[in-house]
């Protein structure tokens, strides 16, 4: 087992990657410390899971929360900051100044918090923090600006953190996923088939067709990638934005 005896710190574990991440870190044997600002489906977590009420954006309860992994598990060695939301798609000139803040509170300032009270909590043994951005952190996407714009964030603050972090023995890297299955994504496919006049199975093939391997991911495709990040063993590489695309960005 790749985690074992290792505590995980999971956000946004309501949703789809984040739910399908705490299993998979569950039986790689990790103790997991799970948050979302929602509900989270506890359904076949192992015993002694810490579940949390936290939004993201703030530092008062991140703080608390922190404290509460200390005291549970005394130690935290992997974080994944993964709650995020998507944007209402729209040209630049018809995105309200109100979409945009929120899209990046929640997505940058999230990540910054989460960056600022991980580190500590990992400094006296190392550790090793996954920030999920997006194939948008990567390259820009038309009708997704402030999105795009809040996982290139996430991507500037991998990297800086990964700089800051070396040398405590942290690795801070991002993963870049494209397109998913999740309800985040199903809102954007209800959108895409509201302009088009059709339904979300065609938005599906309209999208994949966008991708080399022909198809939208499924959170499982992702975690070979995120247990990789997370991985101990994988003891050299920091400050990397890993995309998971299908090819997305490849071409
Ligand atoms: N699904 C995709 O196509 C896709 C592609 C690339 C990147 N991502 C990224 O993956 C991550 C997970 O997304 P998902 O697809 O599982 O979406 P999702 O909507 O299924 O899950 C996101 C979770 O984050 C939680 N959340 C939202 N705001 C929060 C806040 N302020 N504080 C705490 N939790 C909050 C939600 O309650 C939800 O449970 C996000 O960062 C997203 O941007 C998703």
């Amino acid at each position: 087992m790749r985690l074992a005896g290792l505590t995980a710190l999971i956000t946004g574990a309501g949703g789809g990657f984040g739910q399908a991440a705490a299993r998979r870190f569950a039986a790689e044997g990790a103790r997991l410390a799970l948050s979302d600002i929602g509900p989270i489906d506890t359904e076949g977590l192992p015993e002694g899971t810490l579940t949390a009420r936290l939004d993201v954006t703030d530092d008062a309860a991140w703080a608390a929360h922190m404290a509460e992994i200390a005291r549970r598990f005394g130690r935290l060695d992997v974080a994944v900051n993964n709650a995020g939301i998507g944007g209402t798609m729209a040209p630049i000139q018809h995105t309200s100044p109100e979409d945009f803040d929120r899209i990046m509170a929640v997505n940058a300032r999230g990540t910054f918090l989460g960056l600022r009270h991980q580190i500590p909590a990992m400094a006296d043994r190392g550790g090793a923090i996954v920030n999920i951005a997006s194939a948008a952190g990567l390259v820009g996407a038309g009708q997704l600006a402030a999105y795009a714009a809040s996982k290139h964030a996430v991507i500037g603050l991998t990297k800086s953190a990964a700089d800051e972090t070396a040398r405590k023995g942290i690795r801070v890297n991002a993963l870049c996923p494209s397109f998913a299955a999740t309800p985040l994504f199903d809102a954007m496919a209800d959108a895409v088939a509201a302009r088009h006049d059709t339904d979300r199975a065609a938005a599906y093939d309209r999208i994949a067709a966008r991708i080399p391997m022909r198809r939208v991911a499924v959170p499982k495709d992702i975690l070979e990638a995120l247990l990789l990040l997370a991985d101990p063993a994988n003891s050299f590489m920091t400050g990397q934005a890993l995309a998971v695309d299908g090819g997305l960005t490849a071409v």
